[in-house]
């Protein structure tokens, strides 16, 4: 009795390790046959996608869960949207601008951000611009832009949805017009 138990669980260490070890052996297939497209035009299968995007979510509501925004004053809305137009309007557009050309190549794509703005808390586009999302186009603004630059940045994506084109506009004037409207 005691010797077929014995038996038994080998018998599933085996099974365990002989698993491990076959997936292990299509996993290094993989990474040197080339098996794997990493194409920018072949998108992940929906479970995947799915998988990534929640995992993105989640994440980024974890580590800024404890990050407590500063009050958004005029001034910091009026150069994060010059910062905005300079650094981030190419992949995301804004309010009536469309992203350039070559950023409709990038997969993911980058969104337009008004309109997915709402889906996040300040507190989290200031972490997501702060370090970037890995294996993604979006760049990490940590290495070049202070804690102050980013949550001017932070204070006029927030502001997105619903500005007007026109509004939107008068932020890339460099001068402090648009803080009189
Ligand atoms: C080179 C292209 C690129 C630039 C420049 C860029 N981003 Fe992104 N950004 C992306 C991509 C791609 C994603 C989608 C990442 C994903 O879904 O995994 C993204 C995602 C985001 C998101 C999350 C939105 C969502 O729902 O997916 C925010 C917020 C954001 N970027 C803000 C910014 C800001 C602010 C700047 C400028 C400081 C900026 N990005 C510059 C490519 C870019």
């Amino acid at each position: 009795m005691k010797s077929n138990k014995k038996h038994l669980s080998s018998g599933i260490a085996i099974g365990v390790v002989g698993t491990l070890v076959a997936s292990a052996v299509v996993g290094v297939t993989i990474v040197y046959t080339g098996a794997y497209n990493v194409a920018a035009t072949e998108d992940h299968q929906p479970l995947a996608r799915w998988a990534l995007e929640t995992t993105m979510k989640t994440s980024v509501a974890d580590r800024a869960s404890s990050i407590e925004p500063p009050e958004f004053s005029v001034q910091m809305i009026s150069s994060g949207g010059r910062e905005y137009q300079a650094m981030c309007q190419h992949c995301h557009g804004g309010p009536g601008v469309e992203k350039s050309e070559w950023a409709r190549g990038i997969l993911p794509q980058p969104p337009h951000l008004p309109d997915v703005v709402t889906e996040w808390q300040a507190r989290e586009v200031f972490w997501l611009v702060k370090h970037g999302v890995r294996m993604s186009a979006m760049p990490a603004f940590g290495p070049t832009h202070d804690d102050e630059q980013i949550w001017a940045l932070t204070a006029f994506v927030m502001q997105l949805p619903g500005m007007t084109a026109q509004r939107y506009a008068e932020f890339g004037q460099g001068n402090s017009a648009a803080g009189h409207h």
